[in-house]
């Protein structure tokens, strides 16, 4: 099982934070925002990772970040030129990739829960997850059955079908660069990440499961601010 962490994009929900560094470089209590996700794959014993990174703050996260000796992991980098959406992420890193499994990460999603079980657990296929969240449509919304078999997956709709949005962590086959390459751009020029998804739906290759812990995509002004409380009183809290 190989990693990749999405963390480029633009970021100018964040302006003026964004305007002289990265979202993913913005500090969560006491340490930037990408250990978070980095350390969620870590710690699920995915060594090989691959940092997608936009080309304006590249240097930055190559001195914060390394080799990846440090962590006892090995990291790569990708220039994503544009933000193109997020199953682009599999089409940069399709030699990266090869013909291993991989999880891809957003930059910006911060969990509480561990994904060892599914990750080191995962065969073929691809494995999603889901939370219930009062704004649905915010996200990717999610439905499926009391036998967790997923029914539609629809990017920020406007009458969700669900309460659940599909997180930003995904666990997927080698496949993933193939169907990348199939999405087309949606109306708003990116390629959306439920078409991904749906390529693996229709295959009846896809599962899903729920999280119980805290997720914040610290994506806007408060949920970093929630971010930065929660992480807070939590490592005060193992003091
Ligand atoms: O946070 C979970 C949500 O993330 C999902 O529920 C949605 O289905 C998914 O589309 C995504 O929605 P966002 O509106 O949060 O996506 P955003 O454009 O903010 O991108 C998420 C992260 O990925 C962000 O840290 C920037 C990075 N990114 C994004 C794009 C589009 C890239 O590095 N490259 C890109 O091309």
């Amino acid at each position: 099982m190989k990693g990749i962490i999405l963390a480029g994009g633009r970021a100018t929900r964040l302006r003026p934070l964004t305007k002289i560094t990265s979202k993913q470089l913005l500090p969560v209590y006491n340490k930037p925002m990408i250990f978070y996700p980095l350390e969620t794959l870590l710690k699920a014993g995915i060594k090989d990772i691959l940092i997608i990174i936009s080309p304006e703050y590249a240097g930055h996260f190559l001195n914060l970040l390394g080799s990846g000796k440090e962590f006892g992991a090995k990291f790569t980098f990708e220039i994503q030129e544009e933000p193109r959406g997020l199953p682009d992420a599999f089409i940069v890193g399709e030699q990266f990739i090869g013909r291993d499994n991989v999880t891809m990460i957003l930059g910006d999603n911060i969990f509480d829960d561990d994904f060892s079980s599914q990750i080191k657990g995962f065969h073929s296929g691809g494995h999603v997850f889901a939370k219930e969240v009062a704004d649905p449509q915010r996200y990717g919304v999610i439905e499926f059955d009391a036998n967790n078999k997923v029914t539609s997956i629809i990017e920020k709709p406007t009458h969700p079908k669900s309460n659940f949005a599909m997180v930003g962590i995904y666990i997927l086959d080698k496949r993933a660069s193939h169907f990348a390459k199939q999405c087309k751009p949606s109306a708003r020029g990116e390629l959306e990440i439920p078409d991904l998804i749906n390529f693996y739906k229709e295959a009846g290759e896809l599962t899903v499961s729920t999280i119980k812990g805290i997720w914040e995509d610290a994506g806007t002004f408060d949920s970093l601010l929630r971010a930065n409380l929660y992480w807070a009183k939590k490592n005060k809290a193992n003091l």
